[in-house]
């Protein structure tokens, strides 16, 4: 067993050991295309349409409206791209925020190349999309509002039921994206009127490779991948039977409300320790507005990757707002968005806890943090006048 403590888990997570039992057998023995009409096929179909009618009580909707995909990328491409072509008619305009997921963000460019208009709205300085800017930004040609419900870097949790509300009032689609949030806040497409939800199963111990796309019945999309007419002609390609059934078991353990008690718990030990450490501030909000598994820390005059280093190097997987590559470092827009300074938004570092995550392995970290920044420090001179200042305050 690997001694790594695994604070990575909004990038992925481990798959449950009941999740990998309940796959086996659609390798070995149950391995039929649900689409044949054989016993194998029969076998297939009806553990495909059992695990669609168990993701669609999760989020209170009915099984024949949850499409199968290969993940949140997939759903998020499928919605976005699907509604503005399928709605031309009534008009071109999108709406969505500025700290979206890159698949979201690129779909959303992509259409602005095709012709459609998209209005990227602000966020607050926690991440939040306020409903007044919503419903200023609705003209009449809009035909969606996209906005990511859990945000993966921040954990800001979006009030979906008011900004559900102003769609509803001017028949404007919604859809979210609900891979960070989904099993850890409440995701009820009726009380929150939502029309589209994007869901993936490896962010909640299921494996990768595999999501879901809710989409109210009657509200229309455009199919992105054709092929034999799977998934009632929304999405073509043989289903991913074990994948399915994975996702479907992973999503039912993850719902139980003690994971999210003990994961709230946990972060906030997390936080309150590691803000003890000068000249470190937490981005995005506090409490119940916070995914209960996301700690997201700019620490001054210290890269944000260069912790990330020496964390790795003791042992501790942890993951970074700024996306590094060889010839810049490029700050996180999400950052940026909520007011950060470049300097702020490369200083990040985010932890992401699990369900498996120990109190043992926060403890552990919280203890090498300080000694990590504070070595950083040392070396950088940045750091050294950060040092400077923090100890005359
Ligand atoms: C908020 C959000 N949306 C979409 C995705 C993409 O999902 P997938 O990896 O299943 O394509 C992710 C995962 O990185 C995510 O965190």
């Amino acid at each position: 067993m690997r001694k790594t403590i695994y604070l990575d888990n909004g990038a992925t997570t481990m798959l449950d050991p009941k999740v990998v039992e309940a796959m086996r057998p659609c390798f070995t023995e149950q391995y039929g295309n649900a689409s044949s009409t054989h016993e194998y096929g029969r076998d297939a179909k009806d553990l495909l349409e059992r695990s669609r009618g168990t993701i669609a009580k999760t989020i209170n909707a009915s099984p024949d409206e949850i499409l199968f995909t290969s993940g949140g990328t997939e759903s998020n491409n499928l919605a976005i791209k699907g509604v503005a072509y399928a709605n031309q008619k009534k008009g071109k305009h999108l709406i969505t925020t500025k700290v979206e997921h890159k698949c979201v963000m690129e779909s959303c460019r992509w259409l602005e190349s095709q012709g459609f208009k998209v209005t990227y709205l602000d966020v607050d300085s926690e991440g939040f999309v306020s409903p007044e800017a919503l419903e200023r930004a609705i003209t009449k040609e809009t035909v969606l509002f996209s906005v990511i419900h859990g945000n993966n870097e921040i954990g800001t949790i979006q009030d979906l039921a008011a900004l559900g509300m102003v769609c509803k009032k001017h028949n404007v689609l919604f859809h979210t994206d609900a891979c960070q949030s989904y099993t850890k806040t409440a995701l009820d497409v009726k009380k929150q009127h939502l029309d589209l939800v994007t869901l993936n199963a490896h962010k909640l111990h299921g494996p990768k490779g595999v999501g879901a796309l809710y989409v109210r019945r009657g509200v229309a999309i455009s199919p992105w991948q054709h092929g034999g007419g799977h998934e009632k002609g929304n999405r073509g390609g043989t289903e991913n039977i074990p994948g399915i059934v994975g996702f479907a078991v992973a999503a039912k353990l993850a719902m139980d409300e003690k994971h999210r008690k003990q994961m709230t718990k946990l972060r906030d030990k997390l936080i309150d320790n590691v803000l003890k450490i000068p000249g470190v501030t937490l981005n995005g909000p506090r409490g119940e507005r916070r995914l209960c598994n996301n700690a997201n820390f700019s620490f001054a005059g210290v890269e944000g990757e260069a912790i990330g280093g020496l964390l790795d190097a003791k042992g501790v997987c942890s993951s970074t707002g700024s996306a590094c590559s060889a010839h810049s470092l490029e700050p996180s827009y999400v950052l940026l968005a909520i007011g950060l300074t470049h300097e702020q938004a490369n200083g990040s570092l985010r932890l992401t806890l699990s369900r498996f995550t120990t109190e043992e392995e926060i403890d552990s970290t919280v203890k090498v943090l300080p000694e990590i920044v504070e070595k950083l420090r040392r070396i950088s001179p940045f750091g050294k006048l950060i040092d400077k200042v923090l100890s005359k305050v």
